[in-house]
């Protein structure tokens, strides 16, 4: 081994030890309660018919993009979509990027200059921080959804300051309390910044412009790759941010972008969401019929939620990934959280739930996650 495998193995050791070491899985034919296709977009024989008529109503579209969007890469179609969904969003304008993660990290790492301050809620998901880090601004996090916390840090803030919180937390599945982040934000001149990959879905317009703040939020992140089934992001704001980070955003500039038939299917998807009510109300209906199943206890508590992420907490990566095998052995995808995903001490299952899960098999996952819950 060189000496660099030798630094590689070192670290790899340690994540085994601490029960933290990843593996990669196949798909698997289990139930799924694991994954971000919250209304059943991704295996929708609809969309899939939507998406093939589209492609075949342009059939002189290239299977690749050829380039990034400034240099051979862009299509009007592209930019048309752009409009189609902010104005779905009720937005100014948007950019699309190729993945949540690239969105956050051009938005943050350009946005923020030296003497400028970013202030994160300590939940923020791992692209937000990235894009923070890759700044040259003064960064604080301040703790989960605690306005006060969070007070405290706009005190210290310098420069342009922006604040980014998420509006469904993907690890917890909590709403903030969003009218109050943004008065406080508003409070200190600064500008904020919800990252909603969670929320649109169970909320088709998102939390933002359901809660009417959409044109106090500087900025709203959609990913296309959780309730809307397919892949790829959009960054929502004003037609100025839009403009700056065609100029500066690094993740959007030096990247070869979306190929035709991805932008069809956000195109197609987005269709599909404006007629998804009997998914968003099966949805909400198995939330309800999860939650109420489950038996509270202080032990091992499910997290407080609304959403279609659901969390037990058992404290350590062990145990958390013990239960989730149990219910894998029982026929139920349902995966561990644990360190360093999740702060040490926090480690839990997820489940997340569907328009498509049936009641018989929230019933039987819910029995036997009470078994472990009262051991
Ligand atoms: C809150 C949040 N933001 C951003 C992302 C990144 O989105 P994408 O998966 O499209 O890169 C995720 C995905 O895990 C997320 O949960």
């Amino acid at each position: 081994m060189t000496a660099a495998e030798i630094h590689l193995k070192k670290k790899l050791d340690e994540r085994k030890s601490s029960g933290a070491y990843r593996t990669l899985k196949p798909e698997s034919a289990l139930i799924d309660f694991c994954s971000n296709d919250y209304l059943g977009f991704a295996r929708s024989a609809i969309l899939k018919h939507l998406i093939d008529q589209e492609v075949q109503n342009h059939p002189h579209s290239l299977n690749g993009s050829t380039g990034s969007r400034l240099l051979s890469g862009n299509l009007q179609y592209a930019e048309d979509l752009e409009k189609i969904i902010a104005a779905h969003h009720q937005y100014p304008a948007g950019l699309l990027f190729n993945s949540g993660y690239d969105a956050n990290l051009g938005l943050l790492s350009s946005l923020a200059q030296r003497g400028d301050t970013i202030i994160l809620d300590e939940l923020i998901h791992a692209s937000a921080i990235d894009g923070a880090r890759l700044s040259y601004a003064n960064r604080y996090s301040f703790k989960h959804n605690d306005i006060e916390s969070l007070e405290a840090k706009l005190k210290l803030a310098k420069g342009n300051c922006y604040v980014v919180v998420e509006s469904i937390y993907s690890m917890d599945g909590d709403t903030p309390p969003l009218l109050d982040i943004l008065n406080i934000t508003e409070k200190y001149g600064a500008h904020l910044i919800v990252d909603e990959a969670h929320a649109v879905g169970l909320h088709p317009l998102g939390l933002v412009t359901e809660l009417g703040l959409s044109n106090r939020v500087f900025a709203s992140l959609v990913t296309f790759g959780k309730a809307l089934g397919g892949h790829g992001a959009i960054m929502l704001g004003s037609d100025i941010l839009r403009q700056y980070l065609t100029n500066f955003a690094r993740s959007f500039i030096y990247t070869t972008s979306a190929s035709f038939h991805q932008l069809a299917s956000i195109k197609m998807a987005y269709r599909l969401l404006n007629s998804a009510e009997e998914e968003i109300i099966s949805l909400k209906n198995n939330i309800k019929l999860f939650k109420e199943q489950i038996k509270q206890e202080s032990t091992y508590p499910l997290l407080n939620s609304d959403s279609s992420i659901q969390c037990i907490v058992f404290r350590n990566n062990d145990k958390a990934r013990e239960i989730a095998n149990i219910l894998q052995n029982k026929g139920f995808d349902v995966r561990a959280i644990v360190s360093p995903t999740v702060a040490v001490g926090t480690e839990r299952i997820r489940i997340c739930l569907h328009s498509f899960n049936t009641a018989s098999d929230i019933n039987k996952l819910a029995t036997i996650i009470n078994q472990f819950i009262n051991a």
